[in-house]
């Protein structure tokens, strides 16, 4: 009927239904996708005269990834192979085999012929052989228990928070597990803080609220809680984490670039975070595991997800709200991905921060300076490095304590290792921009050399190093005279074609559109360049002091 999800509604005397209709070709997978993460129940149709074919066994795979818990194999067409008993025993046992490889234990099957409507909602007289019920007694009688969120610890992530003339706060949300009742203990997370429920406002119960109500509860006491936090009962299953591994569903027609800062919008939450690692893909024709390290669109794969915030989540096994998540590309804003948390990683699980007792202001001090980086961007021999270099002259020669951190420099040592895809830049200034907090912890004034080409990247340098601290610098230079200049011979190299991924050649160099200083160097010797942006920083420096 549609190339996105139709959603289709009817009822019974004994129950309401949505269904998803989805299509069904491969590439299509990320509407499959978004169908099945909100079903309880997958009816899988296959063809009695064509049998098992690879769309059953790919929309099987799909539905049990995304945690559907009832399958109906629904044999149709069954006047056209005569009703044949036979025939669909062997489907049937065709998809038991297969359907246990996946890991699932038990599925109706139904022989049906859709067109003359046997075995849909009466019994058909004429396949006797039959003693199962019709697919709408399947539908009406499929057990809910057999879903995924199980658990009954009480969750709910706070979706909005109002407060009244008198300041008392009140809090709106989903439970999303469990039920809660007036008087009950709950914790904050992440924060980790408890608190009582005093009251509770929901559709169905004065003092209590069951699973999938959307309701409003206050607390005893004024404890912080905003919007994306989750309260639940004191020994929940929702755990906080930075780390994590989940199985990534890509939509969208550019590709996923790892190390790249995405939006998480996970259960109210919405936090920044990468794709660390793409460990493989899986090919969901037969199932195999491919090596990879890039997702494209309707790749599914393991990856490694790293939130900027520590975020309450229980693994989608076991609860798919906070154990889904989608990727919004921070540019475009479209959803670009949609993920499943399988475990969070341990490695920072036991880690804890030391406080280290001289602080950044006692170090600044007695340097008798702020610390700031003037982060530099722009095309490769637009001067940067030469600018940097008067800068730090003339910054020294009047005392202050000062480091350059330069690109070719820095990925002769630290860097070592990454080259110039998207994800090895945005790798380099993730790190860079690391160093240079530390260097500024250390009170240290840094200037940086960084072609850093991307908006998003320069992004998370601001959001690393701090916005207070961050000058941004754009170091104008028209590409006609940086190749024309070229003074390490490499856009030579470029345009010969031996040199790739060359910024403003085969690889986009995105202008800063609000720098704090625009310096353009066909208007302004390095010098010169150098006094403007010392100028703007000891503008800066007096309105801290
Ligand atoms: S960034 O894009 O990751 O910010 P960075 O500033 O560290 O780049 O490194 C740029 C320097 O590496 C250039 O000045 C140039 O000397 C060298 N280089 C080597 N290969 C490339 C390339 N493909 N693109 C850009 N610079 C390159």
């Amino acid at each position: 009927i549609t190339i996105d999800v139709a959603y289709r509604f009817f009822n019974t005397d004994k129950r309401k239904f949505i269904i998803a209709d989805t299509p069904g070709h491969f590439q299509y997978t990320r509407n499959m996708v978004t169908a099945a993460s909100s079903s309880e129940l997958a009816i899988i149709l296959v063809d009695a005269k064509k049998g098992i074919s690879k769309q059953t066994k790919r929309h099987t795979f799909i539905c049990n990834l995304l945690g559907i818990k009832g399958f109906i194999l629904t044999i149709n067409k069954m006047d056209l192979v005569d009703f044949s008993q036979q025939k669909f025993n062997s489907i049937f046992n065709q998809y038991k085999i297969f359907s246990k490889q996946l890991g699932i234990d038990s599925f109706k099957a139904i022989p049906v012929s859709a067109k003359h409507g046997d075995n849909l909602t009466t019994r058909s007289s004429r396949m006797k052989w039959y003693k199962g019920l019709t697919l709408l007694e399947e539908l009406e009688n499929y057990d809910l228990n057999n879903s995924i969120n199980k658990n009954r610890d009480f969750v709910m992530p706070i979706q909005m928070v109002s407060k009244s003339k008198e300041n008392k706060r009140t809090f709106f949300g989903k439970v999303i597990q469990g039920h809660v009742t007036e008087k009950d203990k709950v914790k904050i997370l992440p924060s980790n803080v408890l608190t009582t429920i005093s009251k509770i406002m929901s559709p169905t119960d004065k003092t209590k609220a069951y699973l999938n109500e959307s309701i409003k509860v206050n607390f005893s006491d004024e404890v912080d809680c905003s919007r994306g936090d989750v309260i639940c009962s004191k020994n929940s299953n929702v755990k906080i984490a930075d780390q994590f591994e989940v199985t990534l569903i890509w939509m969208d027609n550019s590709h996923l670039i790892s190390g790249r800062q995405y939006w998480i919008k996970i259960g109210t939450k919405v936090i920044l975070g990468r794709i660390q690692e793409v460990k493989n893909k899986i090919d969901i024709e037969d199932f195999k595991l491919l090596s990879t390290k890039k997702l494209s669109l309707n790749d599914i794969g393991k990856c490694i997800l790293i939130t900027n915030e520590t975020i309450p989540y229980i693994p989608y096994e076991y609860n798919r709200e906070l154990g889904s998540f989608i990727l919004i590309d921070k540019e475009t804003n479209n959803t670009v991905g949609a993920g499943l948390i399988n475990f969070a990683l341990r490695r920072s699980e036991n880690l804890f921060y030391h406080k280290i007792t001289v602080d950044q202001k006692q170090r600044s001090k007695i340097k008798n300076q702020k610390p700031f980086v003037i982060w530099m961007t722009g095309l490769s021999g637009s001067g940067k490095s030469t600018i940097a270099n008067c800068i730090e002259k003339k910054l020294i020669f009047k005392s202050f304590h000062t480091y350059i951190l330069d690109g070719d420099n820095i990925r002769l040592g630290l860097n070592k290792d990454l080259g110039f895809t998207i994800s090895d830049r945005a790798e380099n200034i993730r790190r860079i921009s690391e160093v240079a907090k530390l260097m500024n912890e250390a009170g240290l004034i840094v200037i940086t050399a960084f072609i850093s080409p991307f908006k998003n990247e320069r992004s998370l340098a601001k959001n690393i190093i701090g916005e207070d601290k961050f000058i941004e610098v754009f170091i104008d230079t028209p590409i006609s005279i940086a190749e024309k200049r070229d003074v390490k011979g490499l856009y030579k190299k470029a345009r010969q074609g031996d040199l790739k991924n060359f910024t403003g050649i085969d690889s986009p160099y995105q202008k800063p559109k609000s720098p704090q200083i625009h310096i353009e160097t066909t208007k302004n010797s390095a010098e010169n360049a150098a006094d403007i942006i010392i100028d703007y920083l000891f503008k800066k420096i007096k309105k801290f002091n």
